[in-house]
């Protein structure tokens, strides 16, 4: 059967199915943030924050009203500003890159690794200079990034180290989890993201005092109290009805990151044998959560078409590296610069991944993505 009907659609992502058991329990929580009147920050918001710095087991957690507030954050608080480095990756999505331009540093790429499509180690000194002050790492797709050899880096050039754990919700690295690797780890609640909101939300994490205390002024207009402002600071809060629900959804988390490791394990086993298709790679030093199931393909834009004839939505991520946008046209750099980043914004097609998703729907997406790949090889 060529063209799919309507109903045997597979979605890239299904929401609905996800909030339907919990929505009794998620509508009980936005009516109690509305009974209360605590909308901006308040007490939904401090409970959130400890329980996700129980979960994340670290001993501070802000809330803020994005992923990309908190990088944005992370770095001011850092003290990172005009004249200064910050050394990242080009695949990821933009907001790495744009927090740091955002402080009125200068974001510097080095490449990433060709198996775990993380920051590779190996491509820091290069990218070092005097001006260098710190790294974001990126915990690209629910995978981390080879941390120690970050860190050891980072502590002989006295450096500091901030984790983009966006995509990362419950991601470890020998035993540590995301974002407590580093001095401070950044989360964004993106409704679609491991930990999603309703809405707009993000998060800080860290264990540093002093990093957590300069984080709550700078995200509340700079006030160490009301109408007293010590900094600058602008309003980055997160929102009461944000903050509960995402209590009751962080009960989820854990399920939820289990379906997607089984969901990988049957992905990888259907394509096991296909040359063609390169599966994502679990560095065995850590547990991967699998925001997103993305494979390599050459021949992507046949399998593209044919996946979109067949009612399967797929995902991109990302077809053009930061470094070659052109609002960073400025920074001059040219095709060639980061060769394995560059070959992935051509290969890489991200499948369905959510906990929900069902072993017919795994079956019908591989075996349409296996027919394109060897159409195009018979080709
Ligand atoms: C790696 C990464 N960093 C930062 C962000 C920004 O988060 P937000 O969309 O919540 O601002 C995202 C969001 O997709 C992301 O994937």
């Amino acid at each position: 059967m060529d063209q799919s009907p309507l109903g045997n659609r597979v979605p890239f992502l299904d929401l609905d199915a996800h909030h339907r058991p919990i929505r009794a329990e998620l509508d009980a929580a936005i009516a109690d943030v509305i009974d209360s009147g605590a909308f901006a920050g308040g007490p939904f918001v401090e409970k959130f924050e400890r329980d996700f710095a129980t979960y994340c087991g670290c001993k501070h957690a802000i809330g803020v009203g994005s992923g990309t507030e908190a990088v944005w954050l992370a770095l001011l608080a850092a003290g990172i500003g005009a004249g200064d480095e910050v050394i990242t990756v080009p695949n990821s999505f933009m907001a790495t890159a744009e927090a740091i331009t955002y402080c009125g540093a200068r974001p510097v790429f080095v490449d990433v690794d060709d198996s775990t499509y993380t920051m590779d180690p190996e491509g820091l000194e290069a990218a070092l200079t005097p001006n260098t002050k710190a790294i974001i790492p990126v915990h690209l797709f629910g995978q981390c990034a080879d941390m120690d050899p970050i860190l050891d880096f980072a502590r002989q050039n006295d450096l500091i180290v901030i984790e983009d754990a966006a995509q990362a919700h419950g991601a470890k690295y020998k035993h540590r989890m995301a974002g407590t690797i580093g001095s401070v780890g950044c989360f964004s609640f993106y409704p679609g993201k491991n930990l999603g909101a309703l809405g707009e939300a993000g998060a800080i994490v860290t264990n540093d005092q002093a990093l957590d205390s300069r984080i709550r002024v700078l995200r509340d207009h700079g006030q160490t109290q009301k109408y007293h402002h010590s900094d600058i600071g602008w309003n980055c809060r997160m929102d009461g009805i944000q903050a509960a629900v995402l209590s009751v959804k962080l009960r989820q988390l854990d399920r939820g990151n289990r379906l997607r490791r089984s969901h990988a394990a049957a992905y990888n086993e259907a394509f096991s044998g296909i040359e063609d298709i390169i599966t994502p790679v679990a560095a065995d030093y850590g547990e991967h959560v699998y925001h997103v199931y993305a494979v390599r393909v050459e021949e992507r834009d046949h399998a593209l078409w044919l996946l979109g004839k067949k009612g399967i939505q797929v995902g991109i991520h990302y077809p053009v590296p930061i470094h070659r946008q052109k609002a960073y046209h400025s920074l001059g750099y040219e095709i060639g610069s980061f060769p394995i980043a560059e070959t992935l914004a051509h290969q890489l097609i991200s499948l369905p991944m959510f906990p929900e998703l069902s072993s017919s729907q795994i079956e019908q997406t591989a075996h349409a993505l296996k027919e394109a790949v060897l159409a195009a090889a018979s080709r």
